[in-house]
């Protein structure tokens, strides 16, 4: 295994790869297209979101907001709206962010230069690298962190991938070995073998890997142990009582702060800690708040990328006559910068307002 900081990795002849591209791709939808606008949104869905989980947002992203133009002037609420439940919601603030200076510095046209695709708010090396080459044929290669695990297993790269002297390497390594006639193709083709066959977690199919005969890892048998990845830093843990306050057919909901985790989104009201039903209550009665009703919903957890929310849940019936009232009552966290509660119809939770999937536990009763 090269641990050498210095040496630089070498990865084996592609042609076998582009073969088995042509006939193992997968028919996704924005490989029909080389409208940069369309592999833009796609591949900002593509990461942190599983393909078949992309596909029916995609669609509807691009119905609603079908070129650079129509998501510059999209308002927020909408944007949320269609992301909701893709996460990680300032990848679509900085799109729209991106769009704005399209308009404005390019006149609406998507730049075509490496260098100005970089630039773009939100827009990293990788993504460049895709829409570069899918949408004109720059040979540029694109890195993600599947396709790095593939360069360092074909180099058998034992230097952890997160440092980013590593990914400068690898990525050196994989534009070494791009064909500049087929660089779109041979991105593409690098992408599907992470995702279909080079696979994560010790269940990689090399019996199938059209690479197997030059990949190093395989050859000193290194396929389990690589890639070196150093320990992710200990999430830490927050416990949280959602409460979904319901009054007829209406449920309370604020919205988040303008920054921060799941910032602008919609919530129900979540408190500190995890009460149990006498502790509710008392929360409630200081308030001044007698419910109708008050049940004890399921347990949840969510996993955020630095935090995990572990969640009770409770449902409170108010009488009708009282939900005005209710708003006007200290509820949560008074130094909170999030905006008041107010009471919001089913249906206008359904079409209008962006809750995050952390709550998606006590959605149906929203
Ligand atoms: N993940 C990231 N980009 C992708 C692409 N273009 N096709 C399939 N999966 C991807």
């Amino acid at each position: 295994m090269k641990k050498e900081e210095n040496s630089a990795v070498r990865l084996p002849d592609c042609e076998p790869l582009l073969a088995w591209y042509r006939s193992n791709a997968r028919d996704l939808p924005w490989r029909h297209t080389r409208d940069p606008y369309r592999i833009w949104v796609s591949e900002i869905m593509l990461q942190q979101t599983r393909v078949e989980a992309v596909i029916p947002y995609y669609h509807r992203f691009l119905s609603a907001l079908p070129n650079v133009a129509a998501l510059a002037d999209a308002p927020e609420e909408q944007l949320l709206k269609l992301w909701e439940g893709l996460g990680y919601y300032s990848r679509v603030r900085n799109m729209q962010k991106a769009a704005k200076s399209i308009m404005s510095q390019y006149g609406g046209v998507f730049p075509q230069e490496y260098e100005q695709i970089l630039s773009l708010c939100g827009v990293g090396e990788y993504t460049a690298g895709a829409i570069g080459s899918f949408a004109f044929d720059l040979a540029v290669p694109a890195v993600d962190g599947n396709v790095l695990r593939v360069a360092a297993r074909l180099g058998a790269c034992g230097e952890d991938i997160l440092a980013p002297a590593t990914k400068r390497k690898l990525t050196a390594a994989v534009a070494a070995v791009q064909p500049s006639a087929h660089a779109a193709e041979f991105n593409q083709a690098m992408i599907e073998l992470g995702a279909t066959v080079c696979l994560p977690n010790g269940v990689p199919k090399c019996d199938i890997c059209p690479l197997r005969d030059g990949c190093a890892a395989y050859a000193e048998g290194l396929v389990d142990v690589l890639p070196v990845r150093r320990a992710a830093a200990p999430r830490r843990k927050e416990e949280k009582t959602v409460v979904i306050l319901r009054a007829g057919d209406c449920v309370a909901l604020r919205r988040r702060p303008a920054n921060g985790l799941l910032a602008g989104l919609f919530e129900p009201l979540c408190l500190a800690g995890k009460l149990t039903p006498e502790q509710m209550r008392a929360h409630l009665a200081a308030a001044g708040i007698t419910p109708l009703y008050l049940s004890p919903l399921e347990e949840a957890k969510h996993i955020f990328t630095h935090i995990e929310w572990h969640m009770v849940g409770y449902e409170v019936i108010l009488q009708t006559e009282i939900a005005p009232a209710v708003l006007e009552m200290p509820l949560a966290d008074p130094k909170s910068a999030s905006e008041p509660f107010f009471f919001a119809p089913r249906e206008e939770i359904d079409e209008k307002y962006a809750v995050p999937t952390a709550f998606r536990a006590y959605r149906p009763y929203m």
